[in-house]
């Protein structure tokens, strides 16, 4: 499920709820929505103790296994529940519907990226961008460690659970650090952001093995990070902008 089809959901039902369907009438459900998949979850690109001694075996089993289904599960149950409501034209609990899909499906957004931006030492994790996401980070930040740091500092004073982004605005062709909290995508934080890597810091993806040191979470999750992904999602993205 995209961050796409999860806008499609919102603009959906809020069309809903803006139609003055009157007494007797029958609201008929819109197709796409009819026939939309539900949300599944992903395989992880790597074994579970490939990441160690990052993030240990058992953080990443429960992390994918328990919480990310969770999220995948309660998403989809909210999908069909607003199925019905916007077919039984309940507009109250359509609205009421929202914050659950926001919700989980935001966790399941932002975990299926948060795989995809860790990889083994042996497979590249860890290993520095090249250009131009390189020299483009060195513009905005002065250098990569600069970047790290910034991460470092922000992630580590959200409140709470949350997510700490480094992303690409398009429009403004400018990377960005952002923070987001609850399950919340960098989408929410601007429609032209497009997330480069996201860094989990819920005490779910931490604590059985750091406790309450994030910092020192944060500090040792860069030795895994997946920067080949964030190039190419960088590259296709800033491309894409450049051929408007
Ligand atoms: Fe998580």
């Amino acid at each position: 499920m995209s961050i796409i089809n999860v806008s499609i959901i919102f603009l959906i039902a809020i069309f809903a709820v803006n139609i003055d369907a009157g007494v007797g009438k029958t609201i008929t459900m819109d197709p796409c929505l009819e026939s939309m998949k539900t949300a599944s979850l992903p395989d992880l690109p790597y074994a579970y103790d490939a990441l160690e001694p990052a993030i240990s075996e058992e953080i990443m089993q429960l992390h994918h296994q328990k919480h990310h289904q969770t999220y995948v599960t309660q998403y989809n149950k909210a999908l069909g529940k607003l199925r019905s409501a916007l077919a039984d034209g309940d507009h109250s609990s359509v609205v009421k519907l929202q914050s659950l899909i926001k919700f989980n499906g935001g966790g399941h957004v932002n975990h299926a990226i948060f795989w995809k931006n860790l990889a083994p030492v042996h497979e590249g994790g860890g290993k520095p961008p090249h250009d131009p996401l390189s020299s483009a980070i060195d513009a905005h930040f002065g250098s990569l460690e600069g970047l790290i740091q910034k991460m470092n500092a922000e992630g580590a004073a959200v409140q709470g659970s949350g997510w700490v982004w480094f992303g690409l605005d398009k429009e403004l062709k400018r990377l960005v650090v952002e923070t987001t909290a609850n399950q919340d995508p960098l989408v929410t934080k601007g429609s032209h952001l497009v997330p480069l890597i996201g860094i989990d810091v819920w005490e779910h993806a931490y604590y059985p093995q750091y406790k309450n040191a994030r910092a020192e979470y944060l500090k040792n999750i860069w030795s895994v990070i997946n920067w080949k992904y964030a190039s190419d999602v960088y590259e296709r993205n800033n491309r894409d902008q450049t051929e408007i």
